[in-house]
């Protein structure tokens, strides 16, 4: 059977993308597509001889452009998926659709608590015991779309802003590369709102770590 293709979608680091190309799943990245021409992630895409593009939005007078352009350009590679690694523009319901179901994101809290930004200093500000990462397909409602694995860390009472980002970033790192193993695998199977494992696959949908 032929290889999966995946197109990665960044803006900045590209931590999140590194850690899905170092994972060596069996398929092919296509593509790492950035917004931004000064995203450090790029470089690490150019070094693992992955193709790159950058597809500034100044440079396209509004999103449905933007948007437009961005999809052409995916489709030229056929992706079976679309990895969002940090990719910090808000996809219009017309790329999404175009799209559909194959679209994953990372988000840096337990959705649907904390979608958005800020996350990490707003669940402190909350005073959660609990927070940590998600990694959902992507639907037009902004971080709301089917939930496929999460993990999640303890706040601890020195906490600060950097030290839960960097505390969640390393679950963000295992989570990612296992849930697009599944898609890859047909593992997972969409209904509703809910995410389903097909044939003999156990249950791995929750990390906690480190164990409290
Ligand atoms: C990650 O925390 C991700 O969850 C969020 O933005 C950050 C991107 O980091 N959406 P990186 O570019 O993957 O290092």
């Amino acid at each position: 059977m032929a290889m999966k293709r995946i197109v990665i979608l960044i803006s900045g680091r590209g931590s999140n993308m590194k850690a899905v190309l170092d994972a060596r799943l069996e398929a092919t990245v296509a593509a790492v597509i950035s917004n931004t021409p000064a995203a450090s992630g790029l470089q690490i895409a150019r070094a693992a001889g992955i193709d790159t593009k950058v597809i500034d939005h100044h440079h396209h007078s509004d999103r449905a452009k933007f948007d437009h352009f961005l999809a052409e350009t995916v489709e030229t590679y056929h992706p079976d998926l679309i990895v969002l690694a940090g990719f910090m523009r808000i996809l219009s319901p017309e790329f999404i659709h175009r799209f559909s179901g194959k679209i994953m994101n990372i988000h840096p809290s337990l959705l649907p608590a904390f979608p958005g930004m800020n996350t990490h200093q707003r669940a402190l500000n909350e005073g959660v015991k609990l927070h940590g990462c998600t990694v959902h397909f992507v639907t037009p409602e902004v971080d709301r779309g089917p939930i496929i694995i999460q993990a999640a860390v303890p706040v601890l009472p020195e906490d600060d802003e950097q030290t839960l980002a960097s505390r969640v970033l390393e679950q963000e790192h295992a989570i990612y590369a296992q849930a697009i193993g599944w898609f890859l695998d047909d593992k997972l199977a969409v209904d509703g709102n809910r995410v389903k494992f097909t044939g003999e696959c156990r249950y791995f949908g929750a990390l906690v770590s480190p164990q409290i």
